[in-house]
């Protein structure tokens, strides 16, 4: 039987019952639904609306019904309509007419809206919090390769010598973005939408500022149509989890390329690898391949979410309850994958000899020969110019151009001295690059040093 069956003379057909329930994705907001009734019960009671007596049954039953199953006690009945309906019906069960007291001066409009703001905004903290963590780990991993060089690149080609620290770091930077992009959507959607009940709030003397403040929102929403009907929230969030994703499946391109045969710069631990059914040799990483892979769907939550809100009319429509599905899968697939690549990251072994190796190949010295020249007095075009000619006549040789005798670079320019290697020599040619936000061994000291105390203002 529905609560609000009294209108209806037949009763809902079973097949639109199942379409209609969304019980099997809002179950999650149990806790935040029991909250939030409490916060709405005590206010009711502090106006007057109800007595204390009814109030205290209230609290009482909703406290056991949220132990009970937070304990598994209580199982959450999948034919209720949603969680908010399961709730207040089996409130009433327990304590008979104080539960039908609840749901005065409220819809399930502003309690939806109340309910999933507070249960993305505890999300929001925890996935900080996870950020927070993998950043550490890969500053971590930063620390210990100050000067492990590696080829940095353009186009996919070899274009200047870099640190892997250097590297990782860049990648840190894009998740601090990440973060405070999570904070901001947190502190738009802190605002208390209860109260505004279907969409025109109520002629009871409710006090929103009271809830407000039980249910540490800022303040209350400030137009009841607008509070039942955005979302805005949830599309900003779901974009927020987008960026995560992208960033991480940028990452992930880069560790399988590395971890490739024919890169060979990392190699995954066992513990974050899978082998072949046929090929015994393999060990594939399907970690970073699944992150990469997940990303789409968020995606794709991010597009879903937009198309669902873009024709909606004010105020609330039941299509909003499709809003709930997509937010919560690209929360679930965000946390997994930040676990799982801080993992990853912690137990990945790097090869700092074959990454030296490669950045020696490819002419990655070139400009730096380029600016020798310049030093020596020469305009850059031309250096740039000779130095293009040594790189054609080492490409023939098949030598780099720190194998070039002193006699070979001096058929290309008088200007060559001595001095020369050493304004080549890979090392020299990092620590060189130290300008604020550059590659070399201090300016990255600096950098993970400016970063953290960034985080920590988080
Ligand atoms: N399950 C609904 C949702 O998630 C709750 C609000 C229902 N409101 C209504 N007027 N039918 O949106």
């Amino acid at each position: 039987m529905k609560m609000w069956s009294s209108r209806f003379k037949k009763e809902l057909d079973s097949l639109a019952n199942d379409f209609n329930s969304s019980i099997g994705i809002d179950y999650k907001m149990y806790k935040e639904d029991i909250m939030g009734s409490m916060a709405h019960a005590n206010m009711l009671c502090a106006t007057g609306i109800i007595t204390d007596d009814d109030n205290s049954k209230i609290q009482n039953g909703l406290k056991n019904i949220l132990f009970e199953i937070d304990s598994g006690e209580l199982e959450i009945n999948p034919m209720a309509e949603d969680i908010h309906m399961f709730i207040e019906e089996e409130l009433t069960e327990r304590i008979g007419d104080a539960g039908k007291k609840l749901h005065t001066a409220r819809s399930r409009n502003d309690q939806v809206s109340v309910d999933i703001r507070m249960y993305l905004k505890a999300k929001i903290e925890s996935i900080v919090i996870d950020l927070k963590t993998l950043i550490e780990t890969l500053i971590e991993v930063a620390k210990a390769n100050l000067n492990t060089v590696m080829p940095g690149y353009t186009h996919l080609q070899v274009a200047q010598p870099v640190t892997f620290a250097h590297h990782i770091m860049a990648y840190v930077q894009m998740l601090t973005r990440d973060i405070s992009r999570l904070i901001d959507c947190y502190n738009r959607m802190n605002e208390n939408p209860l109260g505004s009940g279907a969409l025109a709030t109520t002629t009871y003397p409710i006090d929103r500022f009271k809830t407000t403040e039980l249910l540490n929102f800022k303040i209350p929403t400030r137009n009841s149509m607008d509070s039942v009907s955005d979302r805005d929230f949830i599309v900003e969030l779901n974009f927020d989890i987008s960026m995560v994703m992208l960033h991480l499946s940028r990452f992930s391109e880069e560790i399988i390329l590395w971890a490739s045969q024919e890169f060979k710069f990392i190699e995954l631990d066992d513990s974050y690898s899978t082998g072949s059914s046929i090929m015994p040799q393999k060990k594939n990483p399907d970690m970073a391949e699944l992150v990469r892979g997940k990303s789409s769907r968020v995606f794709g939550n991010l597009m879903a979410t937009l198309n669902l809100i873009k024709a909606l009319p004010l105020s609330y429509n039941k299509d909003l309850q499709e809003d709930k599905e997509n937010i919560f899968d690209s929360i679930e697939t965000v946390e997994m994958s930040i676990l799982i690549f801080n993992g990853m990251m912690k137990t990945l072994k790097v090869n700092k000899e074959n990454m030296r190796d490669k950045a020696k190949r490819g002419f990655i010295n070139a400009t730096d020969l380029a600016d020798y020249l310049v030093k020596k007095g020469l305009p850059f075009r031309d250096a740039y110019k000779i130095t293009g000619n040594l790189v054609s006549y080492c490409v023939d040789k098949n030598i780099s151009l720190e194998e070039l005798s002193m006699e070979e670079l001096t058929n290309f320019s008088d200007l060559f001295e001595a001095d020369v290697y050493k304004y080549i020599d890979l090392d020299y040619i990092l620590s060189q690059r130290n300008v604020y936000g550059g590659p070399s061994p201090d300016a990255v000291k600096k950098q993970i040093l400016d970063t953290k105390a960034y985080v920590d203002t988080l």
